[in-house]
């Protein structure tokens, strides 16, 4: 693997597509949501929403639907659909972490790297929970915590200021290209979670943690 893996101080990893597979639960609950405004919602839509935030989804969402509404009706939406995804997401256990998560956190742990979660979901200590791995992280940055989406870089800055850290020492784990994109624009090395295709902007593309 490359100097800068074997160097790294703090390692700060996105929760959605790099630690758990959240993107099925998203789809059933946006689907669902779709499905009562009158249209469909196919998978191949759904890749559009990842990394981005909830509302910026809806906004997806709502446009492959040619559909527009007031701020108020979206905020129940939104709501509503959260809702469902937090009835999916409440069944979530240890079996549904991706492969090599557990190994690789833990032997970074053993190698004293510090550890951060960068996640622009609101639902990422829940998560972390449910997954029983909320103690493998220093610090948790999720949506709560930050006001700019990826790709703006503030949710990967403010994990390595906690971190205690400068970005030059940090390490960003990403399957989305607008969370590649944050992680570059924080002047940390990124690396991409997926296929190579989908993440050029990223320093190395890995299939998932297990390979590193
Ligand atoms: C990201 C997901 O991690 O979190 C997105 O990739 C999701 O698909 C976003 O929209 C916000 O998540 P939540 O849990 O706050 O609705
Ligand atoms: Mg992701």
């Amino acid at each position: 693997m490359t100097v800068i893996l074997e160097h790294m101080k703090g390692a700060i990893f996105d929760l959605d597509g790099v630690i758990v597979d959240t993107a099925k639960y998203h789809f059933l609950a946006w689907r669902s949501l779709a499905g009562e405004l009158g249209f469909p919602f196919t998978e191949a839509d759904n890749e559009r929403l990842k990394g981005v935030s909830r509302m910026r989804s809806l906004d997806i969402l709502l446009e492959t639907g040619g559909l527009s509404f007031g701020e108020a009706e979206k905020l129940a939406m939104a709501e509503k659909k959260n809702r469902l995804y937090v009835e999916y997401i409440s069944q979530l256990d240890e079996s549904e972490l991706l492969p090599g998560v557990s190994a690789y956190l833990t032997w970074l742990r053993t190698r004293g790297v510090a550890i951060a979660l960068g996640s622009a979901s609101k639902n990422a200590g829940f998560i972390l929970d449910k997954l029983n791995i909320a103690g493998l992280f220093d610090t948790v940055v999720d949506g709560n915590k930050v006001l700019r989406a990826k790709p703006d870089p503030e949710v990967f800055l403010t994990a390595c200021r906690e971190l205690g850290l400068g970005p030059q020492d940090c390490v960003v784990f990403e399957d989305a290209e607008a969370g590649v994109a944050a992680g570059k624009a924080a002047g940390m090395y990124v690396v991409g979670i997926g296929r190579p295709e989908l993440l050029k902007a990223a320093d190395l593309v890995v299939s998932g943690l297990h390979e590193l």
